[in-house]
Parts: C-alpha cells; sequence; structure tokens
C-alpha cells in the first residue's frame, strides 16, 4: 500500500484536462459490444474499472483493438454473446456489474456468473435482479443479493418498472434488457439520474424517450452505431480539482473538456450555493420528451470563495452522488453548518462513504456526525490534517488529498492507490496545478 502525503498548497493556478468520464466509458464498450458493426470510441479512460469492462466484453467475444486511448470495437451483436468459462471479473466496477446484466439478459439459454473483488463482494445486486426477474431472467446470487452471482438468458418480457430508489446503474441495466425484450419497457425514476445510457442509445437510433420521470426503450432488431464516440472528460473526476481551487485561498484553475450535461452538473449548482467562484456555460435540463443525443462539453473557471453551509436534500442527490464526500469537506470550511440527506446509497458505494468520509474527515480535527441518510458537518473554519485511510475506495483517497491541500499541516493518505479505479494521473495533476 501507498501511503502519500499532500502538504498544504500555497495556491492553484494553471488549466487542466481531468480523465475521460468513466460512466460513459464503461457505457461506450458495451455499447460497442452489443453493436453489429464496428465501433470506434474515442478517448476512452484508461483505469482499472474501466479496464476491466473491456476484458469483460473481450471475454464475451468482442474484439478491441487499441492505440493509445482510442478503441475500436468489433462487438458480437445484440444476442450473440460468447459463453464464458468460469466467472467474469468486474473487479472494483459496481457500473460494470450492474449494467452488464441489462446485455446478458438477453443471450437466450445462456448462463454467466459475474464476480469481483473483496468490495464488490459487499455490494448488493437485489436491486437489478428484481426487475429482471419480472423480464424473466434467471438470477441467483450469494445471500440472495451479493456477488458472486449467475444470471441466464431468455427472451425478456417488456415491463414498466418504478425505481425504489434513483440510480443510473438500475435504470441503465433495464434499458439494455429492454433492447431485446417483446416491446416497449419503462423506467420510471423518483429523480432524475444521469442519462447517459438515454443519449448513446439516442446516438445510436433507438427509440428512447422520456415523459417527465419515465423512459421508455423500444427493443431492436440490432444495434448499429454510425458516429464516433467521443467520450469527454470527467466532471466527478474534476469535482476534486474544482474543491481543491475554491478551498484553497488564491486559486483559479480552468477545467477543460468535461461534460456539462445537466445530470453531472448537480456538485457546482452545491458549490455556487456555498460560495464558490464557478464559471462555465452549463446545459439546462431539455425540454419534455427530449433525450439529447450528445454530451456537451465545456470549460469551468473556478476561484476561491468563502464558503457558507448549505442543506443538499434527496432531490439533489442523485445529481451529485458521487462528489457528496466533497461537499462534507467543503462543510468543514464553510460557515455554520451543512447537512445532506436523503444520501443512503452512499453506504453502498465502494466503501460505506457515510462512515468512511465521517471518520476520515473527523480524524484530521473536523466535527461531523453521520446519520442514517448522510451527514451534518459543523463548519469549523479549516482542517488542522494528519491522516486517513483510502479503504480501497477511489474518492476517499482523492478526498483525503485535497484535504491535505487546504490543510494546516497537511495529510497523508494511507492507500492513495485507490485512485487508479478512475484517475490514475490525479497526483501529477495536483503536482502541475499547485504552487507552493
Ligand atoms: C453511475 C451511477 C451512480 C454513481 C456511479 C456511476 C453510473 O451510481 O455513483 O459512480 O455510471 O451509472 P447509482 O446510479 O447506482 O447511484
Amino acid at each position: 500500500m501507498s501511503d502519500v502525503t499532500f502538504s498544504p498548497a500555497r495556491k492553484l493556478r494553471g488549466s487542466v484536462t481531468p480523465p475521460a468520464d468513466k460512466s460513459i466509458s464503461h457505457r461506450a464498450a458495451l455499447l460497442g459490444a452489443m453493436a453489429s458493426e464496428p465501433v470506434k470510441v474515442q478517448n476512452y479512460l484508461l483505469a482499472e474499472d474501466t479496464l476491466s469492462t473491456l476484458a469483460a466484453i473481450e471475454a464475451l467475444g468482442a474484439l478491441v483493438t487499441r492505440d493509445g486511448s482510442d478503441l475500436t470495437i468489433r462487438g458480437t451483436g445484440l444476442r450473440a454473446a460468447s459463453p464464458v468459462d468460469g466467472a467474469i471479473d468486474v473487479g472494483n466496477a459496481g457500473t460494470l456489474m450492474r449494467l452488464l446484466p441489462g446485455w446478458l439478459a438477453g443471450q437466450d439459454g445462456r448462463t454467466y456468473t459475474l464476480d469481483g473483488d473483496a468490495s464488490i463482494r459487499r455490494r448488493p445486486i437485489d436491486r437489478i435482479a428484481e426487475p429482471l426477474r419480472e423480464m424473466g431472467v434467471l438470477i441467483e446470487a450469494t445471500d440472495k443479493r451479493l456477488p458472486p452471482f449467475s444470471i441466464t438468458g431468455t427472451r425478456p418480457t417488456a415491463i414498466t418498472y418504478e425505481l425504489p430508489v434513483a440510480s443510473a446503474q438500475v435504470k441503465s441495466c433495464v434499458l439494455l434488457a429492454g433492447l431485446t425484450a417483446n416491446g416497449e419497457t419503462t423506467i420510471i425514476e423518483p429523480e432524475p439520474s444521469r442519462d447517459h445510457t438515454e443519449r448513446m442509445l439516442a446516438a445510436a437510433g433507438v427509440d428512447v424517450r422520456r415523459d417527465g420521470s419515465a423512459v421508455t426503450v423500444t427493443n431492436v432488431d440490432e444495434l448499429v452505431m454510425d458516429r464516433e464516440i467521443v467520450v469527454p472528460a470527467d466532471p466527478s473526476s474534476a469535482a476534486f480539482l474544482i474543491a481543491a481551487a475554491v478551498l484553497v485561498q488564491g486559486s483559479r484553475i480552468t477545467v477543460n473538456g468535461t461534460t456539462t450535461n445537466w445530470t453531472r452538473t448537480g456538485f457546482l449548482a452545491i458549490l455556487e450555493r456555498m460560495g464558490g467562484v464557478i464559471v462555465g456555460e452549463f446545459e439546462s435540463q431539455p425540454p419534455p420528451g427530449v433525450v439529447p443525443a450528445h454530451e456537451p462539453v465545456g470549460p469551468i473557471e473556478v476561484a476561491h470563495g468563502p464558503l457558507t453551509g448549505t442543506t443538499v436534500g434527496a432531490d439533489e442527490v442523485p445529481l451529485a452522488i458521487d462528489e457528496l464526500p466533497l461537499v462534507a469537506l467543503l462543510g468543514c470550511f464553510a460557515e455554520g453548518e451543512t447537512v445532506v440527506t436523503g444520501a443512503g446509497e452512499l453506504r453502498l458505494k465502494e466503501s460505506d462513504r457515510i462512515t468512511t468520509v465521517v471518520d476520515g474527515l473527523n480524524g484530521l480535527g473536523g466535527d461531523l456526525e453521520a446519520t442514517a441518510d448522510g451527514f451534518v458537518v459543523r463548519g469549523s473554519g479549516g482542517l488542522r490534517g494528519g491522516s486517513i485511510e483510502a479503504h480501497g475506495d477511489h474518492r476517499l483517497a482523492m478526498l483525503g488529498a485535497v484535504a491535505g491541500l487546504a490543510s494546516r499541516d497537511g495529510v497523508t493518505v494511507v492507500g492513495m492507490e485507490a485512485a487508479a479505479v478512475s484517475y490514475p494521473t490525479f497526483e501529477d495533476d495536483i503536482k502541475r496545478l499547485v504552487e507552493r
């Protein structure tokens, strides 16, 4: 395990392009594998999670050729994934574990097993198993809800399914299964979540519609992506740099190339409300019925600003789910209280992020309290510093690093290598931006 110390930064300056988006990369690989004609992907994320997805689609019969981060994927077609000997290894990737079964659902009569690392083995799959079983798919899981689990494909029955909790992963899984179903499949979400699957399906000519909180997909004979998929930079990776620039006095940075898709900019809205200086053109919610077939991209300029506490409720949670640990950190530096509710999902991420964030930041001198579905942060004018354990969770590792830059004494992150799951060049980018 590598321990890395992040000393207090004098300021952050310069411009940076974060790595490619993890969610969009997973989807590009899966749709490429499901397509009938070769699919070109530009700027695919070369990080552990998304390399697991490439290995998985190769095991299932797709042919992937790579030139740096540009890929050509020759897929097997929607219903012709190859049989696999042994388990498909999803590594640490929850998104792969929950989206891939959507494709496997349509592999009539073939059984696949999915397994992953120790963290994956504690992450439930009942949320995808329930709708897939309704569609006629057979799923057998460890202790009824955990990996390893097996899935036997069928000719899925089209369903209308109301998600109990907003989740882009579950929504995407059901949409992918809907492609091979016998009609129209509809998913109703309690709150909007990231919509990359819908956009990519629209780009592939699939009839996908949104009507209020309902998304409907019509089955297709085959999937043909007639244009290259260009993966934008990842706003959730960018968020760590943005938070550092807002926290460290005198900072001003430009973040280039991230998607400004409105389902991914929830954190920026929260940050602006708290007093961070954010300048950029962000997508607004598309009119009813419309599913854009592209990802908007644009630069974001960020500068330090004095922060005040805020309240984040259930409606904002899915649009900022991966950035909520940063909201806790910002809360430590803000005046007054910062409260997050309706975020019980955090307990099911790469670590139990309510416990690991609250304990981790308290260990650095913060004043946080965990609740069942979120946390309360009492702003204490900053953080002393110390040491924080990453718990094998990439976002915890990067949280500790940003805390270090903004702290009085610096922070040692125990297990910094966890960042490689989504942001292998994180330490290099920090080094380039920090002026000491
Ligand atoms: C993701 C959706 C989110 C997010 C995860 C990636 C996706 O999970 O936390 O990092 O790519 O669909 P949920 O939608 O399950 O909350």
